[in-house]
């Protein structure tokens, strides 16, 4: 017998790998992860510049700048806030709080992954709801609740499928289930979606005593190198967080960093007008060469690559990457013979488009 062994959960995660620009002096371009393609606020840099000279002193752990400064910017009480190292943790540490062995933890079919990971280190037991059309489907999870449910967690938009679901389906599912039930919104890619039915989940966090919306720097504000989500939400979740968390969890570059981005609107209007700029071409050059593109409201697009015993994904992949572009393979999503792409600069996104003609034909 071995002596030591994880707990039962943790040996169902598989680690995080995901192709890695090779070091051969080629410019890779990076379209794999979901980032920002125009870097960070010049605000953010300079305050990160700035806090670098105080990294001999441990970081503020009230995160008391940066609450209030997105207390600021967002209209909310700052008292119902809490930082983390990037939402990744957040999500980390309210699975912890709220669900273990024993628990259910509802998700949906093609959800963000990070949630199963979270469910199974808590060792708590994932259900899953189908979507329809790699779209939520409200019914479907309101169905899978049961009396064990401690969380539900909906990604909207989602990652990797692109899509939303409009408010009043979030606020019928919040209704739809039990009320010893945490609903947890992943609004990562909300600055992206300015549909008029979306909503970010802000008015939901305050009509309610049992939801936690979930923001992040990584995207919109270009700063996912350095780690830093957010979460808004009823007094008894944000205390339960801080009770686990790390009290010196976001660094203070980070924590600087954050803050200041949050004042550079120009920056903010530069990264949506590029994205939907480039989105809707990225999705019609991506049909023009062969693809299947679902249509996306984020920094991203979710293609199928058609079906040809010929040319299978990997193919697709291995010539992209023999151009120098890195694309993201969705097969653990349960996608597998789809591609995620996010948006990148003009020349990254024409010559994504020129390797996939070359090797679609
Ligand atoms: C839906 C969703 N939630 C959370 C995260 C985690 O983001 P971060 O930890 O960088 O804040 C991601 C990252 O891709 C995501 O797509």
């Amino acid at each position: 017998m071995d002596l030591l062994s994880p707990r039962p959960g943790v040996g169902q995660i598989k680690p995080y790998r995901s192709q890695r620009p090779p070091q051969d002096g080629r410019r890779w371009i990076d379209l794999s992860l979901t980032q920002n393609p125009l870097g960070p606020s010049h605000l953010a840099l300079a305050a990160y510049r700035e806090a670098a000279s105080a990294i001999h002193r441990y970081p503020d752990w009230s995160q008391d700048a940066l609450r209030h400064a997105i207390a600021r910017r967002h209209s909310i009480d700052v008292d119902h806030i809490v930082c983390a190292n990037g939402s990744e943790e957040l999500i980390h540490l309210v699975t912890q709080a709220f669900a273990g062995p024993g628990d259910e933890v509802l998700c949906h079919e093609h959800g963000y992954r990070g949630f199963l990971k979270a469910i199974r280190a808590a060792g708590a037991t994932a259900t899953i709801a189908a979507e329809r059309e790699f779209v939520v489907d409200v019914q479907a999870m309101i169905d899978r609740a049961t009396d064990r449910t401690k969380i539900c967690f909906l990604a909207n938009p989602n990652n990797p499928t692109g899509t939303f679901i409009p408010a009043d389906q979030v606020q019928r599912l919040r209704a739809g289930l039990p009320p010893h039930t945490l609903l947890v919104l992943d609004s990562a890619y909300a600055d992206y979606c300015r549909r008029p039915t979306y909503s970010d989940g802000t008015e939901i966090v305050e009509n309610s005593d049992n939801v936690l919306m979930i923001r992040t720097f990584s995207k919109m504000h270009g700063l996912a190198g350095l780690r830093v989500g957010w979460g808004y939400g009823p007094a008894a979740v944000i205390e339960a967080v801080n009770a686990i968390r790390g009290a010196f969890n976001v660094s203070s570059p980070a924590q600087a960093a954050a803050a200041a981005a949050l004042a550079d609107a120009e920056h903010e209007e530069a990264t949506y007008a590029h994205n939907a700029q480039w989105l809707p071409w990225l999705s019609r050059e991506l049909e023009r060469v062969g693809l299947r593109v679902y249509p996306s409201v984020c920094n991203f697009v979710l293609a199928r690559v058609p079906t040809d015993p010929s040319l299978g994904v990997q193919a697709v992949i291995d010539h992209l990457a023999h151009r120098g572009l890195l694309v993201k393979p969705v097969a653990d999503y349960g996608l597998p013979d789809c591609l995620r792409i996010t948006v990148g600069r003009e020349e990254e996104n024409k010559a994504l488009i020129v390797a996939l003609a070359e090797v679609l034909g």
